[in-house]
């Protein structure tokens, strides 16, 4: 079984290049020059001098040990958290803006549903001195109101999506059809392996450097690369694929992808897209996606900007045809009971997007010896609010 992009862009059936004739040569310049720029040498050192220098990487595979003893079973967190603006999307960042500079562009756009990718992405734009904007739902900005200071600190404009469920969704609408409008200077520095190829591919490898330090950490640690589960939440999914990216052809590696359920998958208000979904089109990417049955995207919702998302990446809609990854939808209540444990029990606040990948240890059984890695995407700081709400925290 192959579960890399074929020439074309496909995972199996999935994937491709679903787009307006407009963004047809910006597309195309990028899936021609992918490949070239990032086997650069010039190209591997700065990027990897940046991931190591400005973003703080290796970031930790910590023993969670007051977890395991809870779980009977070995934890270990995989610390984005604790990357530079606190969480795993500037790892992507990184990457796609050292080649929007090569392919001479001036002016950067990105969407952002929890803020991080928006964050991220001002963050690279402040670095290099480029303009950014940022689309980011009405809803969302409230929701998320640090991120959005953050951008505005870091000098990128934040341009509020007003239409649809006023979420991710519709700001990638909105960047889509600026970036239509401005083909010549402007690159998409898109936040997940969403969209048309090759981004979803191009974003799994700047990602992958999480898988990488895993299996080499695993190996100081437990004396084995190969963990028997890998747990990742997914919005998109480009945490997932990043933890996921080198145990994809090991077969003896479980790995476990969890959506949000919202309210429950059968409310009307979720985003359990692998157990709602059908094969559709959205932003590019033939994928699973939630629709109603002529076709009309079903608006999605969860208690979490980053995985409120009515489709999933290319790769994740392969993942789970071929049942390569179990798919776990996790509800709103679930995912913060776990932010509420994983805060008390290790002393770390996760944002609530990873909370949903820490319910999983309430509805799976592991064995004893099984070495459990749980991708820790991003920290809590920006759910505070959410998090203060929900528990009654004043
Ligand atoms: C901390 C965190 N984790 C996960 C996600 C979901 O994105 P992805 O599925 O691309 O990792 C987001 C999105 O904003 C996020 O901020």
């Amino acid at each position: 079984m192959n579960y890399q992009v074929d020439e074309k862009g496909f995972y199996g059936e999935f994937g491709g290049a679903f787009i307006p004739e407009m963004l047809y040569p910006n597309i195309e310049e990028l899936r021609l020059n992918y490949l070239k720029i990032t086997a650069e040498p010039s190209f591997k050192k700065e990027f990897m001098e940046l991931l190591v220098d400005y973003v703080g990487r290796p970031t930790p595979l910590y023993f969670a040990k007051r977890l395991s003893e809870q779980y009977n079973t070995k934890i270990y967190l995989k610390r984005e958290d604790l990357c530079h603006t606190g969480a795993h999307k500037i790892n992507n960042t990184i990457g796609q803006i050292l080649i929007a500079k090569r392919l001479g562009k001036t002016r950067i756009i990105a969407e952002t549903g929890a803020g991080q990718h928006g964050v991220a992405t001002a963050t690279v734009c402040a670095l290099m001195g480029l303009e950014c904007v940022i689309y980011m739902g009405e809803i969302d900005i409230k929701r998320q109101a640090p991120n959005v200071a953050r951008m505005k600190m870091l000098g990128a404009e934040v341009r509020p999506a007003t239409s649809g469920s006023k979420t991710l969704k519709d700001a990638t609408n909105e960047a889509i059809r600026d970036w239509i409008n401005n083909p010549e200077n402007t690159y998409y520095i898109i936040g997940s392996v969403v969209g048309p190829h090759p981004y979803p591919d191009m974003v799994a490898r700047f990602q992958a450097v999480i898988s990488e330090e895993i299996k080499a950490q695993l190996e100081e640690k437990e004396g084995t690369e190969f963990p028997d589960y890998v747990i990742a939440c997914v919005g998109g999914g480009s945490n997932a694929a990043g933890a996921f990216y080198h145990f994809l052809e090991d077969e003896n590696v479980n790995l476990i992808a969890v959506e949000a359920a919202g309210k429950g998958v059968e409310s009307g208000e979720s985003a359990a897209t692998s157990i709602l979904g059908k094969m559709g089109i959205i932003h590019g990417s033939k994928t699973l996606l939630m629709q109603s049955n002529d076709g009309q995207i079903t608006e999605p919702y969860s208690i979490s900007a980053g995985l409120d998302y009515p489709g999933v990446g290319p790769l994740h809609s392969h993942l789970h045809q071929t049942k390569r990854a179990e798919f776990i939808a996790i509800t709103d209540d679930e995912a913060m009971q776990s932010g509420w444990e994983l805060s008390q029990t290790e002393g770390i606040i996760p944002a609530i997007e990873t909370a949903h990948a820490f319910a999983v240890l309430n509805k799976k059984q592991f064995e004893p010896n099984n070495i459990v890695v749980i991708n820790l995407s991003g920290r809590g700081d920006k759910d505070l609010s959410t998090y203060i709400d929900y528990f009654n925290l004043r």
